[in-house]
């Protein structure tokens, strides 16, 4: 027997909220790194984590106003704790894994949007899960830099600007995508 529309409104929900949730930690984690690496002066580095930070939270609003649209409560729930007090090279590697993480859960959840005949909200996931791969690509890349060079890559970037340009900027919208 088929599922009524009810259920698979529910469906959809529970995984637009799931996906809330790990928005909201991100932006949690990401604010706290930023706030790490103003501290250690790689202001560029700084800067960059700022403007993702403001991705996952336009992220989250979207979310949320589809999960109003549905009739649902956004939840305020985080995923998971934040973790502090990282290094620089233990910033970048954690946070190409949760994006990774990002990408993997969002394209399970688009599946059960589209299992459940919702196609407004399989967009939804459509578009997060391109603009995770950039999040993504941005952190593995970092990463990776950090990695081969090391103490001269971070060098470089002692005393850039931390300047974002703006407070409607965000990562995606600079024209990084
Ligand atoms: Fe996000
Ligand atoms: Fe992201």
């Amino acid at each position: 027997m088929g599922k009524s529309r009810e259920e698979r409104r529910q469906n959809v929900i529970e995984v637009l909220n799931k996906a809330r949730s790990m928005e909201l930690q991100a932006i949690h984690q990401y604010m706290n790194q930023h706030y790490s690496l103003d501290d250690m002066d790689y202001g560029e580095l700084a800067a960059n984590m700022k403007l993702i930070a403001i991705d996952e939270m336009r992220h989250a609003e979207m979310l949320a106003e589809r999960v109003k649209e549905l009739g649902g409560e956004p939840t305020s729930e985080l995923a998971g704790k934040i973790v502090k007090g990282q290094s620089a090279e233990e910033i970048f590697e954690h946070a190409a894994g949760e994006e990774d993480d990002a990408v993997d859960a969002y394209n399970q959840f688009l599946l059960v949007c589209r299992e459940n005949g919702d196609s407004t909200s399989m967009k939804i996931f459509e578009q997060m899960i391109d603009e995770e791969q950039e999040h993504f690509n941005y952190f593995d890349s970092i990463n990776e830099h950090i990695s081969n060079l090391g103490k001269t890559f971070l060098a470089q970037k002692a005393g850039t600007s931390a300047d974002t340009g703006g407070v409607s900027k965000s990562f995606i919208n600079k024209g990084n995508a």
